[in-house]
């Protein structure tokens, strides 16, 4: 039985395979492959864009989905994640996808169940689907010809699973990462890292800009003290038309995007901006995975 936990489940080959499938999925219209299977959705922390993404790639599919009100489920009756699971299995769902604020938590459920489980993103740990759709988005602009390419990898890394799934993948496929934050937001690593963005731009093929994470802070600030840091953060970090001016780059966001802090309006209206493609890649990409991990195929 094969998961879906971190990107490193999948190899090079799989992945590429992988793409293909996304590919012949990207015109979004719906067909049979998974008519008759369940898929049960457990989003135990807030989501707009990967949990209704995987709901409609599994209904392109053809697949019914199961969506569990987890604020009325019995894990508010003091039930164990565990528990819930391993009931939610005994029904036998064909895939359980899962978000939890927990690190490790989808790991460490697997040997409770007897389906495909895919991580749509355990607290800062990884968030598998977001790397693939993000990779796929590069490919495709780079017409698969990445091999020595800059990511500039923007804001707070620490607290990012995007970024740790990022790191984790894209190298693979020869993107070079470079980490651009606050020295709070850094994380050690074999990567270069540089506090201000324009010492690197001329170097950067992609930028991936990230939201800061402040629901994964614990030092708590007073309203005043926030709006402060956070201007003084979107002034170096905000993603402007100022600092990418004309050049040759793509820059990329998971989304939610906070305007004026992570990314400027007006770059977000330029066709380097690659938002909202991604999201659209992203249903390609689940279902590809889907796809993949029900069928076995
Ligand atoms: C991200 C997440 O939840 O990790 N969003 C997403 O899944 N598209 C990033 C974020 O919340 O900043």
């Amino acid at each position: 039985m094969k998961h879906l936990i971190t990107t490193a489940d999948f190899s090079n080959e799989e992945i590429l395979k992988l793409f293909d499938d996304a590919k012949m999925f990207l015109d979004l219209k719906s067909n049979n492959l998974l008519q008759g299977k369940i898929i049960v959705t457990l989003f135990f922390e807030n989501s707009t864009r990967t949990r209704s993404s995987f709901e409609i790639a599994a209904k392109r599919l053809g697949a019914e989905v199961v969506n569990l009100e987890v604020q009325t489920s019995s894990t508010k009756k003091g039930e164990t994640v565990e528990d819930t699971i391993a009931n939610l299995d005994a029904m036998k769902p064909d895939a359980i996808i899962i978000r939890h604020s927990d690190c490790g938590l989808p790991a460490s459920l697997v040997k409770f169940i007897k389906c495909p489980i895919l991580n749509a993103g355990d607290g800062r740990n990884a968030h598998p689907t977001q790397a693939l759709l993000d990779l796929y988005t590069i490919m495709d602009h780079y017409n698969y010809d990445v091999d020595g390419k800059n990511v500039a990898i923007v804001g707070d890394i620490v607290n990012s699973r995007v970024a740790s799934s990022n790191l984790e993948l894209l190298p693979r496929f020869g993107i070079n990462p470079i980490l651009v934050s606050p020295k709070i937001f850094n994380v050690v690593s074999e990567y270069k890292s540089v506090k201000n963005i324009k010492k690197v731009i001329d170097d950067i093929d992609i930028i991936l800009s990230l939201r800061v994470q402040h629901e994964r802070h614990n030092f708590s600030r007073t309203q005043e003290e926030l709006e402060k840091s956070t201007k003084k953060y979107a002034k170096k970090y905000c993603i402007t038309k100022d600092i990418i001016q004309n050049r040759d780059l793509i820059v990329l966001h998971p989304g939610p995007v906070n305007r004026n802090i992570d990314i400027s309006d007006e770059v977000l209206l330029d066709s380097r901006s690659k938002v909202l493609e991604q999201v659209t890649n992203g249903v390609a990409i689940r279902m590809a995975c889907l796809k993949k991990l029900i069928l076995n195929q």
